[in-house]
């Protein structure tokens, strides 16, 4: 009885010393070789498909076709159709993923001078006239914030069809 009472006291007084071991070490020191505090992905030069790999794969997915599932629209072969209706080019920066995500004005200009190029992911969905984005155009409509995107979306695609442009992002077939 009195061996198990001590056992149980040794438990006790153990514990904190157990816990203690999760609880990270203050003089923990990086990783010989990875001591340089990681850049933010704004400084980082990356290239374009690495941003959209970081920044839009996530959701859009690393070949653009998006997902139904989770209310993410198809960029490819689709996107392009915004800049053929008025208020198109604004909404392409202001939908949150893009505006509100960490690339600097340049980085999402080229983001999008990416999407919309020959062999790009809008594909044939982008108009022949194209006209590239600036990152001072960027910068202009980046914080302007879009307060009902729904019903701004909704009016744009309203718009495609009256153009007879066929509505494929994944969304509504
Ligand atoms: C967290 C998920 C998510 C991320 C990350 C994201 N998007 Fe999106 N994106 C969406 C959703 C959902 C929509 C539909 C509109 C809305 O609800 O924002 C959308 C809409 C868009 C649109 C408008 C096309 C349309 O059919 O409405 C473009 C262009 C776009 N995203 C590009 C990007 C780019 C480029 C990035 C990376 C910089 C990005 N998105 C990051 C989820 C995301």
């Amino acid at each position: 009885m009195r061996r198990l009472l001590f056992l149980g006291l040794v438990c006790v007084v153990a514990a904190p010393l157990a816990y203690a071991r999760a609880i990270p070490d203050p003089a923990q020191r990086h990783a010989p070789g990875n001591e340089e505090l990681q850049k933010p992905i704004a400084q980082a030069g990356y290239s374009v498909g690495v941003n959209y790999q970081l920044q839009c794969a996530g959701c859009h997915l690393g070949n653009g076709m998006g997902s139904a599932a989770n209310d993410t629209p198809r960029l490819t072969g689709f996107v392009g159709n915004f800049l053929k209706v008025p208020g198109g080019r604004e909404f392409l920066v202001r939908v949150p993923g893009m505006s509100q995500s960490a690339l600097n004005n340049a980085q999402l200009a080229d983001l999008l001078n990416w999407l919309m190029r020959d062999g790009g992911l809008a594909g044939k969905s982008t108009p022949a006239e194209y006209q590239p984005y600036s990152a001072e155009e960027v910068a202009e409509l980046r914080h302007v914030t879009m307060l009902n995107l729904p019903g701004t979306r909704a009016e744009l695609i309203k718009a495609m069809r009256a153009q007879g442009i066929a509505i494929e992002d994944g969304m509504s077939d």
